[in-house]
């Protein structure tokens, strides 16, 4: 089965990259020339654990291809698949669909077969229905059906939760649309995934539900992180505790810095105006909204506080250990380290840092910053290291290195990588999330 993929970025590169290694012919399209010609020279524009090595055999086999010619790459599609971005509107926070709508009309336009148009994208309910309008309104005259399919990947777990999803969501208005998604997704059939079929608008709808669920999940955890810190209970025994009740589950109950990220702030906030247009306000995400925000800068003050206070801290540096949003990606979008670097320089403290693979994205977002080739340089003279990301070169620091090396023992973990009685035995003033 032939596939297009318009839009080569996260999504549509793993996406179109798996398709492929199921055996599906892909061809990745987009207006980007330089992107295209780095990914035929094998060059990923992305960081994604094992993307390089899956691309490259399955350009080997002949079954990937990338194009700039979008008119050429959906000819004998069988499925297309619309992939760009949806980006937060500057100003109104509603998903700007600019992208989605042109992709629509230039496959409207330059459809030679019939095929099923999916939004693979995050769009908003009702989005669909415009792309299906906006292909008729070019007066096609091939048969067409537009459905929607949205996809849950992580990022730095993209291929296997891509080839090994809870379930498959696809949302589609005829038997047209649902035939040719079950060709699609065949290969997944048979490694058991579960699929559910519902409408368009349901489907839609579902990917923005299950966003603001697990934030809302996050920023719970978080608000009872700071409740165990008043009363002297350990936040990480509650998540278990709750986490034992199937009803609940114990994913998604690490208390933090808050959620950052590409999809979890843009996708509530765009939740958010698609209530307000319908007049059906979602309330718990309004608040889980706005107690993320603040949280984030919370936890510079958390660090502030580690200092001394305010007046305490006043030129004195921090060491910050990781800035991306999470580990294992080098995407910087909405990363809690923004905040809490921020707020300690508008503290007047010194902000060194290191992360694994998001310096590049980093240093423009935190110009400010002193950038260091690995930690242990970032913590030299800090009055206080923190560890702002879980990458996995953070989890086993030489301490009697960083005693040595930092001008105070004070560690602020933000991300409870270390045992709080081990950190004390070994010397340091430790301070975590949710634990005393
Ligand atoms: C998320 C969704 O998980 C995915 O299904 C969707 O397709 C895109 O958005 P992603 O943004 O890649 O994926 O990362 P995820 O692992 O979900 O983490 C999001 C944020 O929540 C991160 O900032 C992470 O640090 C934070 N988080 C996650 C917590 O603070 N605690 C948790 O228990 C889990």
């Amino acid at each position: 089965m032939k596939i297009a993929m318009v839009g080569s970025g996260y999504v549509g590169l793993v996406s179109g990259a798996c398709f492929a290694d199921f055996g599906h012919d892909v061809v990745c399209i987009d207006k980007d020339q330089s992107k295209i010609d780095r990914l035929h020279a094998g060059i990923m524009p992305i960081y994604e654990p094992g993307l390089d090595a899956l691309v490259e055999t399955n350009v080997k086999s002949g079954r990937l291809t990338f194009t700039t010619n979008l008119a050429e790459g959906i000819k004998d599609a069988a499925a297309i698949f619309i992939a760009v971005g949806t980006p937060s509107r500057r100003g109104d926070g509603h998903a700007d669909l600019t992208f989605v709508h042109a992709v629509a009309r230039e496959v409207g336009e330059h459809l030679a077969n019939e095929s099923v148009i999916v939004t693979k994208s995050t769009v908003p309910v009702g989005t669909g229905d415009e792309v299906e309008r906006i292909i008729r309104g070019t007066g096609s005259p091939h048969r067409f059906a537009v459905v929607s399919n949205p996809e849950f990947l992580r990022e730095g777990a993209a291929i296997g939760d891509f080839k090994r999803p809870d379930r498959i969501v696809i949302g589609a208005e005829d038997e047209f649309g649902r035939e040719v998604m079950r060709e699609v997704y065949r290969p997944l059939f048979l490694n058991e995934s579960p699929i559910l079929f519902t409408s368009r608008r349901t489907s839609e709808l579902i990917k923005y539900a299950a966003n603001a669920f697990l934030a809302t999940k996050i920023t719970f955890i978080n608000e009872m992180a700071d409740l165990c810190e008043k009363v002297g209970a350990n936040v990480q025994d509650v998540s278990r505790g709750i986490g034992m009740d199937n009803r609940i589950g114990s994913k998604f109950l690490h208390a933090g810095p808050g959620y950052g990220g590409s999809c979890f702030p843009k996708d509530t906030l765009a939740l958010l105006k698609t209530a307000e247009d319908y007049d059906s306000p979602t309330r718990i995400v309004e608040a889980v909204v706005k107690v993320n925000d603040s949280r984030k800068r919370a936890m510079g003050r958390k660090v502030i506080d580690a200092l001394g206070g305010p007046e305490a801290a006043r030129g004195k540096k921090a060491a910050l250990l990781g800035l991306t949003f999470k580990p294992n990606t080098d995407d910087m979008r909405d990363s809690p380290a923004i905040a809490v670097a921020q707020t300690l320089m508008d503290g007047g403290v010194a902000v060194s840092a290191y992360d694994p693979e998001g310096m590049e994205q980093a240093r423009p977002l935190l110009p400010h910053v002193t950038m260091c080739d690995n930690a242990y340089e970032a913590i030299e003279d800090a009055d206080v290291v923190v560890i702002v990301t879980e990458w996995d070169a953070f989890r086993a620091l030489d301490l009697k290195r960083v005693k040595e090396l930092a001008n105070a023992p004070v560690l602020v973990d933000l991300r409870n990588v270390y045992n709080p009685d081990d950190m004390r035995a070994a010397g340091f003033e430790y301070v975590s999330v949710g634990r005393s």
